[in-house]
């Protein structure tokens, strides 16, 4: 990579966000935790910038993260956000203050003198802000470029040294200028010239596979979703045929899913495609379990036995293949965080198979770029912008036992429920949204019969990054449709409800 960023992590939430926003200005931007990466390495790699991020203490506190502050003499720019600003100030010898009333929260005015940081940024805009501690003095050679009502140093500057710092959050959107003031840091101070773009990307990985995998055999377990897809295409561009996609079909996928996935990549890309009816063995496994966590469990479990079982009578698989990307990467190396639910991902390391090497073509990607990637190699963008579904597909969406006949049940409702948001234009006005089929039962009447039958959940999500989701608030008319039809074409459906809660405390899935 000729042109990169480093994202120096001090612990905020805005880490990730704050590498995609570069990236979104055609720079690689790579996060490093801070006690992860030494001087240096820093000094090795060659980065065009440095970018010191938020974080939740405070610079005296005896724990708090810092680092050698030999960084701010390498002659590498350095951008420091929020607590990342503060660091700068305490290691370059200012001074940090804590003052209950000086700490500022949300949308707030800031006035900015002119500097090349602030380039086309209007003299007083809104930025956004979440801080009580404060820079009180700046370090020397640093002078003040901005300041609000209650903050006497939002930013600050070293011309000679190329360091900057802001006490708001460029990379958050209520920042007005965020965009700008982070492209006026990436172009007018590292002097970056935007090589990071998805076409390049797709042409470089195509031709180092080309080279790297030649007479090699690779595995890809492909699930039909956005990541497995597009490793898929990519790596069938570079060897053809030496790759084997195999595609367990374990009967709990939507409506028409399978032969969707299989018709994709078999027909409109020629990919050797191997699928997998499993459906029996996995409802055999499932049957009589109703415990969500054990559900999960075996699902996992029984993915990879088929997966092995599948692999071994190919012969020598030389690599195995994953859809891994970058928040995957980021987050991995965190350390672990309490275990809501065991997310089994499809694709994931069978360790009872040894292959040579594993490669992960998509792993410095995020979700969006390698949405771009699938759109650059001509992938339908039903399957480029497909929403996501969980591994374990509709066993997490029917509460209690796995049945067939219930999940026949739950495939139709399901795709009513999708037909009527495509039919209403509402597909990307909500990020998630399904049919779950709960275990009540209640009374209800058709014609003149008394029924007793299931009750059906829908739910539909907005969110940026299905951490945290609010409920969506489809129309009236679009649940009335989806909700009537529901009843009305299916069988053993009496009544039909709309999910209202948001996440937290709720998750998106019910299981
Ligand atoms: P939750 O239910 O945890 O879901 O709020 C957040 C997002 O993750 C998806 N999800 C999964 N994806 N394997 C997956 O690959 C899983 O086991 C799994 N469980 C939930 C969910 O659909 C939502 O997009």
């Amino acid at each position: 990579m000729e042109e990169k960023i480093l994202v120096l992590d001090f612990g905020g939430q805005y880490n990730q966000l704050i590498a995609r926003r570069v990236r979104e200005q055609k720079v690689y931007a790579e996060i490093k935790p801070y006690d992860k990466i030494s001087l240096e390495e820093i000094k090795k790699e060659k980065y065009k910038g440095i970018i010191f991020t938020g974080g939740p203490n405070s610079v005296y506190d005896g724990a708090a993260p810092r680092y050698d502050k030999g960084i701010l003499d390498i002659g590498i720019p350095v951008l420091g956000i929020c607590y990342g600003a503060q660091l700068m100030a305490y290691l370059g010898g200012g001074e940090v203050c804590a003052a209950e009333n000086s700490s500022e929260y949300g949308k707030t005015e800031v006035t900015v003198v002119n500097n090349v940081l602030f380039d086309d940024v209007s003299e007083r805009s809104i930025c956004w802000m979440s801080h009580t501690d404060f820079i009180k003095k700046p370090p020397e050679g640093f002078s003040v470029i901005a300041y609000t009502a209650n903050c006497p140093c939002a930013a600050m500057y070293d011309g000679r040294r190329k360091l900057y710092a802001v006490q708001f959050h460029p990379e958050v959107s209520h920042t007005v200028y965020g965009e700008r003031i982070l492209h006026n840091f990436l172009y007018g101070v590292c002097g970056c010239t935007g090589m990071w773009t998805m076409e390049d990307f797709a042409a470089r990985t195509i031709k180092k596979y080309r080279k790297e995998l030649a007479g090699k055999k690779v595995l890809l377990a492909l699930s039909g979703g956005v990541d497995s897809s597009v490793a898929a295409v990519l790596l069938q561009k570079a060897i053809g045929n030496d790759l084997v996609c195999v595609f367990v079909d374990h009967g709990l996928l939507r409506k028409n899913e399978g032969d969707i996935v299989e018709r994709t990549f078999k027909g409109r890309f020629g990919i050797n495609v191997i699928r997998v009816n499993a459906e029996k063995r996995f409802l055999e496994k499932l049957a009589g379990v109703s415990d969500p966590e054990k559900k999960r469990k075996l699902i996992g479990e029984e993915f990879i036995r088929v997966f092995e079982e599948e692999a071994s009578g190919l012969g020598k698989i030389n690599v195995l293949a994953q859809g891994t990307i970058y928040p995957d990467v980021v987050e991995s190396g965190k350390g672990s965080s309490a275990v809501i639910k065991s997310h089994h991902n499809v694709g994931g390391l069978p360790d009872t198979i040894s292959f040579e090497m594993i490669t992960e073509p998509l792993r410095d990607l995020f979700k969006d770029e390698v949405r771009k990637v699938g759109t650059e190699l001509g992938i339908p963008k039903e399957i480029v912008w497909r929403q996501p579904f969980p591994g374990p597909g509709l066993a997490v969406r029917i509460i209690g036992e796995i049945t067939k006949e219930k999940l026949d049940i739950l495939r139709e409702a399901d795709a009513v429920f999708c037909e009527e948001i495509a039919q209403a234009g509402l597909e990307t006005q909500t990020d998630q949204y399904f049919a779950v089929l709960t275990d009540l039962r209640s009374v209800g009447v058709k014609g003149d019969a008394r029924t007793y039958s299931y009750t059906v959940a829908l739910r539909a999500v907005t969110t940026d990054d299905f951490m945290t989701a609010e409920w969506t608030r489809l129309p009236y008319d679009v649940l009335e449709r989806a909700g009537s039809r529901i009843v009305n074409e299916i069988c053993g459906i009496s009544r039909v409800v709309y999910d209202i809660t948001s996440k937290p405390p709720a998750t998106v899935e019910w299981e």
